[in-house]
């Protein structure tokens, strides 16, 4: 039998000192991206992620809000498991450092090293963050403050335990320079070496006596173990460390292991001397990701200055946070997060791009086809040789650009294929061979080719947004065909049966106001909390040309009006814009205007207006009116006739 490929992957384990912020999320969409797409390639995957639940800032915030630690800790962990399931996280374990199971490993682990000396008792004095939980020289100080974080450190001094950390330095240096992999991206490699390895490493203290919301020391228990240490070795006792019979043996050394580049040092200095007194192997790859900023400076969870991924997720879609934080951000740099980016992100590439993809593709199957797929035409055109050969290329990039930890490039990728199809519609005009009967073969061709680069999409989509997926399965009659949905079936173009029913459904991503966004966050935003620019945008009521240019007006022409049934105010309008397209709307103008009178008018249409019913009546736009205080209301129109669907801008 083949031997069976696996994949472990890790996220920080993230402190429960409060909820968590859309830059945690950021590091553990992307690790859930990754993990979906290697199960999706074959991999039997193991992704382990949890929370790191002792230490001295836990104890004091747990104080501060009356409440014993565990019960404290305990809420907000309730909190980040409802998260992860809003945001589709697919975990496979979740541990927490309170668990036993994990404490009795880390007791043992602390023993051993006693035991084989690397561990001594001795005192410790100096200066310790405790936000950071992390220990300072004098030395290394920035301005008497923590160099991490900036904020003020308190100087200890107290018996303690220590690791000789200078033991294995050489050890851990001669790893790093031969394995180019093991620190990523290589520009954080040189930091570690330079600003830690090289100047000598200092033994490191690993135990406390100052406060007792930790694992004792089993030999010594007025000590906790060092919140490091204990936190660190979650990766390893969450696969049973220690246990006959464990899946530690099927999955260390871990594949990928997610941080942010703030806990760099534990994890590419600490981390690995632990490992190696373990005598075990090293994780192949410590990834250091950026920092999800604000335009005002890191979003942190002790600043405060957080945005609630909750918040968004419900309001926008998980999917689209989601393709936000994965596209927007070169993984490794860092990258803003505003609601404008957001937003933007969701007009652009998720509404033009993929849903109006979608939902042209099927409005045109079911008007010309009644939503039938066609048999394609044997022999190609030039448009469907490039759709086809583009369709069969991509998916090796976004495998390699994927495998790479390069998810922003991926998803760029993928967004060709998806621009190509919509440049396939304009080239083809459906709606020109719609016209000629003797066109019926190429149209039906155009279609199914449509159709099946919208599967190739869909299958590619997966991981990264495993929702919409969903969705169009749906709509394109492909629910129940597992087998045209794994990344295998991308092997073959033209897999769809021909047959298949498709049947446009809801839009996938409707376009959002920004605007009206912005205004709608704010009211939920704590009073203060808005940047300069947005209060400006607020006060003011300005906007941008781009924001302009987000409504889509056109020159309509009005082909039948009618009264809608028991309404005095109501008319139903049909209106032509370009290309044979209509679109029905419901005005209310008829008590302004006979129905006849408005046939072959020219007037001005909002074409992008999400479709609504009134009166149970589908209106799918509006045409614009000039009305006056007390009610008088005027069409607005063109003052030369040019052709319908003319762009107004
Ligand atoms: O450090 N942008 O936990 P933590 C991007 N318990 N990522 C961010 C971020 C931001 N603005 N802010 C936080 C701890 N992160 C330790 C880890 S692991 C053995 C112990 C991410 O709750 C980033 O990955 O402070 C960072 O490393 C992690 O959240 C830290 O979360």
């Amino acid at each position: 039998m083949a031997e069976e490929k696996t994949f472990y992957i890790t996220t920080p384990i993230y402190y429960p000192s409060n909820k968590l912020h859309v830059g945690n999320s950021y590091t553990t969409v992307a690790a859930d991206a990754i993990a979906r797409f290697k199960r999706m390639t074959g991999y039997r995957v193991w992704f382990l992620t949890g929370t790191d639940e002792h230490g001295q800032k836990i104890q004091r915030q747990a104080e501060a809000a009356g409440k014993a630690p565990r019960v404290f800790v305990d809420e907000i962990v309730a909190w980040i498991k409802e998260l992860w399931q809003e945001l589709d996280i697919q975990y496979d374990d979740f541990i927490r450092t309170t668990d036993p199971r994990h404490k009795e490993k880390v007791a043992q682990i602390f023993t051993r090293f006693y035991e084989q000396g690397d561990i001594y008792k001795g005192k410790y004095e100096g200066w310790y963050c405790t936000p950071c939980e992390a220990y300072w020289t004098e030395r290394q100080l920035e301005d008497g403050n923590c160099p991490d974080c900036g904020r003020e450190v308190e100087l200890i001094a107290e018996e303690a335990y220590f690791f000789r950390m200078s033991k294995y330095a050489e050890r851990l240096l001669d790893h790093i320079e031969a394995h180019p992999e093991f620190i990523q991206p290589n520009s954080r490699k040189n930091e570690m070496i330079n600003n830690f390895l090289k100047p000598g490493l200092e033994d490191l203290c690993v135990s406390r006596t100052s406060f007792d919301w930790g694992i004792p020391v089993p030999f010594d228990p007025k000590h906790v173990i060092y919140v490091w240490l204990d936190a660190l070795s979650n990766y390893i006792t969450a696969l049973g460390y220690g246990e006959e019979d464990s899946i530690f043996k099927t999955f260390w050394p871990a594949d990928v292991q997610l941080i942010g580049k703030d806990i760099l040092r534990f994890h590419t200095i600490y981390w690995p001397i632990f490992l190696m007194a373990l005598d075990q192997p090293l994780p192949k790859t410590v990834f250091g990701h950026g920092w999800l900023m604000l335009q005002e400076g890191k979003m942190s969870k002790s600043k405060g200055n957080v945005i609630d991924p909750r918040v968004l997720a419900s309001r926008y879609s998980s999917d689209a946070l989601r393709y936000f934080l994965l596209r927007e951000i070169p993984f490794g740099q860092d990258g803003i997060f505003s609601l404008e980016n957001f937003i933007t992100r969701i007009n652009t590439d998720l509404a033009n791009d993929l849903g109006n993809l979608v939902s042209r593709a099927l409005t045109m199957a079911e008007r010309y086809f009644d939503g039938i797929l066609q048999e394609p035409l044997a022999g190609d055109e030039n448009s469907d040789t490039e759709l086809r050969s583009l369709a069969l290329e991509i998916p090796a990039a976004v495998e390699t650009y994927t495998n790479d930890l390069k998810i922003s490039d991926a998803l760029a990728e993928l967004w060709k294929l998806i621009r190509r199809s919509n440049k396939y519609i304009d080239e083809n005009k459906p709606w020109e061979l719609a016209k000629d009967p003797a066109n019926r073969g190429r149209l039906g061709t155009v279609i199914y080719n449509l159709i099946e680069s919208i599967r190739f999409i869909a299958v590619m989509l997966q991981p990264f947004m495993p929702r919409t997926p969903e969705s169009i399965w749906q709509q394109i009659g492909l629910k129940d065909c597992p087998e045209l949905q794994g990344w295998s079936s991308l092997q073959e173009w033209g897999a769809i049966k021909p047959g298949v029913v498709v049947a446009r459904g809801d839009d996938l991503f409707p376009r959002l106001n920004l605007q009206a966004e912005i205004r709608e966050m704010q009211e939920n935003k704590p009073a203060g909390k808005s940047t300069p620019e947005e209060q400006a945008e607020i006060q003011e009521g300005l906007i941008s040309l781009d924001q302009f240019q987000q409504v889509d007006l056109r020159v309509a022409e009005i082909i039948s009006a009618e009264r809608v049934p028991k309404s005095d105010k109501l008319l139903k309008i049909e209106v032509e814009i370009g290309n044979n397209i209509k679109r029905q709307v419901v005005a209310g103008i008829a008590g302004h205007y006979q129905p006849d009178e408005l046939i072959g008018r020219q007037v001005l249409f909002v074409a992008n207006l999400k479709p609504v019913k009134l009166r149970g009546v589908l209106s799918q736009g509006m045409l614009l009116a000039a009305t006056t205080k007390e009610g008088r209301l005027a069409l607005t129109t063109v003052d030369r006739v040019i052709p319908s669907g003319s762009r107004i801008s």
